[in-house]
């Protein structure tokens, strides 16, 4: 067994992969989300040969019935294209009985010219009139089968270009590479994970090596969740110091205990779509093998820091919702939502602990995959600080060295809380829910369907209700 001194002097080598670069890299290239352009107080979009679109908002008195055709005229003065229109019952307006007033939504292209005065005049005729930002929400999978579309790959710390990787002067290596990430790219979501036949080699550094060393500091350092679900693998998925379990296997493990699945990645993907392959309960898991010549730590995740990492916490329940509230989180988010998100999955996911039983302990994978690192994050060298989404989401993060400050949960249970609480007030136009029958994400658009999804849920109170009195502790309703 190593000692701490050892260990400390384990050089870390390169830089690791983070999300959060991903995301503000994609931020700022502006990729996904193009955005308006602002003009005055409205908010206009395609200002084009002395053209503007606008959203707008007005509501009329039904009191007074020749408004719509009053407004009709406005439109007509101006010369101003009607795009499409909508209508709906308002809310109560001033100086109104409230019956049936409507409330109308129009895009319309009008001159750059004769906006505001297009406006104003609308205001002498309509209540409560607006302009409205349009929303340009960016692509996110609806349906498990899109996750082949979520395969944007990032290239960083690529053993093929970049000098600092340990398997850049080994050509073999590269060539292996190429040969399981090729795997990776053929693979199509529905079909079998693909089996690696791994070499003695990379058995001897994952198993043999990586395996070994973090297995005999876990007792210690891991929180119990993580050995729970490591002793379960061991027992049965083949994990130990002798092989590297198959994809395939582990995948039809998690599958059963928390509905997670695996699919395998060819490299490093975009952080918005590796977000969102967690909101289906999907980890997109690297099947490569670090490099023999640097066995305690990889600077970018290969299939140890997957396996090791962070499969054995993705069986737990608990842990696995709180994963997928943060893929729920991401999708259609801006980007700038998208990079405090990977920030937050970096410090909770990656290298977060929590307090058990008096102690702190281990849940992040990039602790529990890096020999190190896990004993220095737990050593009186670091700075904790108690996990707050809204300060953990803006807190600039390492990867050049181990992290100067960690962030500590109080248990799962309350990181999740502040996590759900964090996502609500992330500004999308629309809520989503997933639907674990059809594996589909589920848009709440309409009334209709939210009442669907209530009618759900009360047929699962009824059920719980009635498990409660099977058990003989019924929900008092009396007053105490
Ligand atoms: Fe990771």
């Amino acid at each position: 067994m190593k000692t701490e001194s050892v260990v400390q002097n384990i050089p870390f080598v390169g830089r690791k992969r983070s999300l959060i670069d991903d995301a503000r890299k994609e931020r700022a290239s502006g990729s996904s989300s193009p955005g308006p352009s602002r003009c005055d107080d409205n908010f206009v979009f395609e200002e084009k040969e002395g053209l503007v679109k606008l959203n707008i908002i007005f509501a009329l008195s039904n009191e007074e019935n020749a408004a719509f055709f009053k407004t009709g005229k406005v439109f007509e003065t101006f010369e101003v294209k009607l795009l499409h229109i909508e209508s709906r019952p308002a809310r109560k307006l001033k100086n109104s009985s409230g019956c049936n007033d409507l409330e109308f939504f129009m895009k319309c292209e009008v001159h750059s010219s004769d906006k505001d005065i297009f406006i104003n005049s609308l205001k002498r005729i309509a209540d409560s009139v607006r302009t409205v930002q349009e929303e340009k929400v960016p692509w996110f999978p609806r349906k498990i089968r899109d996750l082949d579309k979520c395969q944007l790959l990032v290239t960083k710390y690529d053993p093929d270009i970049d000098q600092d990787h340990p398997g850049f002067s080994d050509p073999e290596y590269r060539k292996r590479r190429c040969f399981i990430a090729e795997l990776a790219a053929n693979y199509k979501e529905g079909e079998q994970l693909p089996r690696v036949e791994y070499t003695q080699e990379e058995v001897a550094t994952s198993a043999g090596t990586v395996y070994q060393n973090l297995r005999s500091i876990y007792p210690d350092r891991a929180c119990k969740q993580f050995l729970d679900g490591l002793e379960q693998l061991e027992r049965e998925c083949g994990y130990g110091e002798d092989s590297i379990p198959q994809l395939r296997d582990v995948s039809a493990f998690l599958k059963e205990k928390t509905g997670f699945q695996l699919r395998p990645v060819a490299g490093l993907l975009s952080a918005r779509d590796f977000l969102a392959s967690l909101a289906f309960r999907m980890f997109q898991c690297t099947q490569y093998i670090r490099h023999a010549s640097a066995p305690m730590h990889s600077p970018e995740p290969d299939c140890c820091h997957e396996l090791l990492g962070h499969i054995p916490m993705l069986a737990d329940k608990e842990f696995a919702q709180f994963s997928q509230e943060i893929g729920l989180a991401s999708l259609g988010a801006s980007d700038e939502d998208i990079e405090r998100l990977s920030t937050l999955y970096w410090f909770t996911v990656e290298f977060g602990l929590c307090k058990q039983d008096g102690t702190v302990k281990a849940y992040g994978a990039g602790l529990l995959s890096s020999y190190g690192e896990l004993i220095y994050a737990l050593s009186n060298k670091p700075e904790y600080k108690p996990f707050n989404p809204e300060e953990t989401a803006v807190q600039p993060h390492q990867d050049q060295t181990f992290q100067p400050v960690y962030f500590v949960s109080e248990s799962f249970e309350d990181a999740k809380l502040k996590m759900r609480h964090y996502s609500s007030s992330i500004q999308r136009p629309f809520q989503v829910r997933y639907d674990p029958f059809t594996c589909s994400l589920e848009v709440l658009d309409q009334p209709c369907k939210v009442q669907y999804a209530l009618g759900q849920i009360r047929e699962d109170l009824k059920i719980l209700h009635s498990a409660l009195e099977k058990l003989g502790c019924g929900l008092n309703t009396e007053p105490e």
